[in-house]
């Protein structure tokens, strides 16, 4: 059965104001989302490992990484050491995919796996138990504010059905486009976990978009 954990994307905060940003939404949002991307994966840069440091020590809310980056087999385990509770690697990128979620777990985080839209997620299904969340991308990973792809739902339809049917407990999480348009196909498509960056922190009052959505998502 799915619930509907809302986590905002800090992409879409004001960089000037990332504590009050993360404060915002802190008791109404579920964990906060950190993107990180290297200028090579994707064509952007975001959140370094001190930025997970300082949002750590910034709010006790738990936080999500979701690695775009080339390498990370070898970057991966910092961000868990630096207080992430997720961190989320992407199958196109990593090499040694027993390896990396192990010292993911070992630096004391959960893990989870990404796929970009046109990855088929039948790929790793042997590789899923070593993972506590499975991300399918509604967007091309790179930056915020794009529109959501319909076409993915039947994707989402299809792993819901594979993780329920395999016995496997893992969340799966969507991200990119989720606003209150969208996001109820995707809940009605299985999704646990719904990344919102636009729809929370170009809102009033990201608090509330929050709940907002989570309303939605249970309708
Ligand atoms: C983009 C990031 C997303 C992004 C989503 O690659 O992974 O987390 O912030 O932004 P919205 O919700 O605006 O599509
Ligand atoms: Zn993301």
């Amino acid at each position: 059965m799915a619930t509907a954990q809302i986590y905002p994307s800090m992409l879409a905060a004001d960089f000037g104001r990332i504590a009050e940003a993360a404060h915002a939404v802190e008791g109404r949002a579920d964990w906060l989302h950190v993107d990180v991307m290297d200028y090579h994966f994707v064509p952007n840069l975001a959140f370094s490992p001190d930025t997970v440091t300082a949002l750590r020590a910034t709010t006790p809310t738990p936080l999500d990484c979701h690695l775009m980056i080339a390498d990370p087999d070898r970057w991966a385990a910092d961000y868990a050491e630096r207080g992430a509770a997720n961190v989320t690697i992407h199958a196109e990128a990593v090499d040694d995919l027993p390896r990396t979620t192990a010292s993911i777990r070992a630096a004391g985080a959960r893990t989870g796996l990404a796929v970009k839209p046109n990855t088929p997620v039948e790929r790793y299904l042997d590789d899923l138990h070593r993972f506590d969340l499975l991300l399918l991308m509604t967007i091309e990973p790179g930056f915020g504010g794009q529109t959501f792809m319909t076409e993915v739902l039947p994707k989402i339809a299809a792993a819901r059905r594979l993780l329920d049917d395999r016995g496997l407990d893992l969340w799966l999480q969507i991200d990119g486009g989720v606003n209150e348009r969208t996001i109820e196909a995707a809940a009605a498509a299985g999704v646990d976990v719904f990344v919102a960056g636009t729809a929370v922190f170009g809102a009033s009052d990201p608090g509330e978009a929050v709940e907002k959505l989570r309303a939605q998502a249970l309708r």
